[in-house]
């Protein structure tokens, strides 16, 4: 039953293949390479006078040797040779311009995504500061746009490490919290004062274990969205790479084989057969050791990312979990106000202010220069609490 359905199969290909065969040299009244010459000039091969116009004997043949008389010379089968090479290239550059497209687009709408997706929480942490911590949401719009961007410098591959960037912030923020949150009585910390908040604050912990979780929560998702944008610009390193790539002799010599001899015997419109093709470009490509590293690369990291990517951590829940994260943060030092006002006094002196005559509004509009200095001239208006 089997053998008789394939050969159903192939009987008709038979005929079609008859009836589409040209009237080459087959035909015994006149042999002739009209059709040699008509394929030879219509890919542009060479030159038109190069192909004989009856089929003869040539001994020196060095790739498509044939007992009968041949359509065939030594000079066409070099123009073959470089015509094989450069449709090979053409049809590599088709086809990895349209994976290239795809790499691109994706490389695009996954960093439009996380772009917003990172704007959106930002907008969320922001309006945090501005509902439930109104009297630091100003100071806190440094320290956190300088967060976002961190965040998003190292999804597209910056070196600095997210831990980094949760501690900075952390760092950045605590002046204010101690002195807007904790101790709304101070108007101005001094610079001094401020700069050892910001250095001791690792020690003294004011966010208890909330800033440590914030840091490992994210770390572990941006990772995955850092991965992802490697492996894409990786993708397009390795199209580039294999479009650069050089065919070695034998490779050239059996594509001429499997594509032009034909031609030499006055068939010019027969396909070689999908095995045949198949065996011929894997021994092309076996050669070709250079492409074998970067697409194993490129292969480990899609692995990797999907390994991340599938696993529990997502970075969507995680990015709009960080208000709520700085939220416990800040609610933590709140509950533990007079623990760390103390340790901080142990630590860095009692605060200095630089103004205490001023009341708050109007200090907040008014004590800084462009350049970011107390304008009054530190020490001389401080005063020490207590
Ligand atoms: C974030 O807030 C800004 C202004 O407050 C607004 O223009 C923008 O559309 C918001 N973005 C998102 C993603 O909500
Ligand atoms: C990033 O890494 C490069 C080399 O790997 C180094 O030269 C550079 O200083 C690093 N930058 C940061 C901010 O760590
Ligand atoms: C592609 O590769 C070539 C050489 O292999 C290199 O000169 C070129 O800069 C690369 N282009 C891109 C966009 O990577
Ligand atoms: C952070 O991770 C911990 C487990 O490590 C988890 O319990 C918590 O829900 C996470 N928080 C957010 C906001 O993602
Ligand atoms: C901040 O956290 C506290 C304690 O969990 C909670 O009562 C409060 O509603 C939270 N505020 C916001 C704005 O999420």
């Amino acid at each position: 039953m089997a053998h008789h359905s394939s050969a159903l199969r192939v009987l008709p290909l038979w005929i079609v293949l008859a009836a589409s065969m040209p009237a080459g040299f087959f035909s015994l009244k006149s042999p002739s390479c009209h059709e040699v010459k008509t394929a030879f000039q219509q890919r542009q091969i060479g030159l038109l006078k190069w192909v004989p116009d009856v089929p003869g004997t040539e001994e020196d043949l060095s790739i498509c040797q044939h007992k009968e008389p041949t359509c065939c010379t030594r000079k066409m089968e070099d123009s073959y040779q470089l015509a094989v090479r450069r449709e090979t290239i053409e049809k590599i550059q088709a086809l990895s311009m349209e994976i290239k497209y795809h790499i691109a687009k994706n490389a695009q709408s996954f960093q439009d995504a996380f772009q917003s997706l990172i704007q959106f929480a930002k907008n969320h942490t922001t309006s945090l500061f501005e509902t439930a911590y109104r009297a630091m949401a100003h100071e806190a719009t440094g320290p956190t746009a300088e967060f976002f961007t961190d965040i998003s410098l190292y999804i597209f591959g910056s070196n600095g490490s997210v831990e980094a960037a949760v501690q900075h912030f952390y760092n950045n923020i605590f002046p204010s919290v101690y002195n807007r949150l904790l101790n709304p009585g101070i108007t101005q910390l001094s610079m001094e004062f401020t700069e050892c908040l910001r250095m001791t604050r690792p020690s003294v912990n004011p966010f208890g274990p909330h800033s440590q979780a914030l840091a490992q929560n994210l770390s572990r998702s941006l990772n995955a969205a850092r991965s992802l944008s490697e492996a894409l610009s990786l993708g397009m390193e390795v199209i580039n790479i294999t479009e650069h790539v050089s065919f070695t002799r034998d490779c050239i010599q059996g594509l001429v084989k499997m594509h032009y001899c034909s031609h030499c015997q006055g068939l010019t419109l027969i396909k070689p057969c999908a095995n045949y093709c198949l065996n011929i470009v894997q021994g092309c490509f076996m050669g070709l050791t250079e492409l074998d590293h970067p697409w194993r690369d490129y292969i480990f990291s899609l692995k990797e990312v999907t390994n991340v990517m599938a696993g529990a951590h997502d970075l969507e829940f995680d990015l709009l979990g960080i208000q709520s994260q700085m939220n416990d943060s800040i609610f933590y030092a709140l509950q533990n106000g007079p623990r760390i006002t103390a340790t901080v006094n142990k630590v860095c002196g009692a605060p200095a202010e630089t103004d205490t005559y001023l009341p708050t509004e109007s200090l907040a509009a008014h004590v800084t220069t462009p350049t970011g200095k107390p304008l009054a001239p530190s020490g001389e208006l401080s005063q020490k609490r207590r």
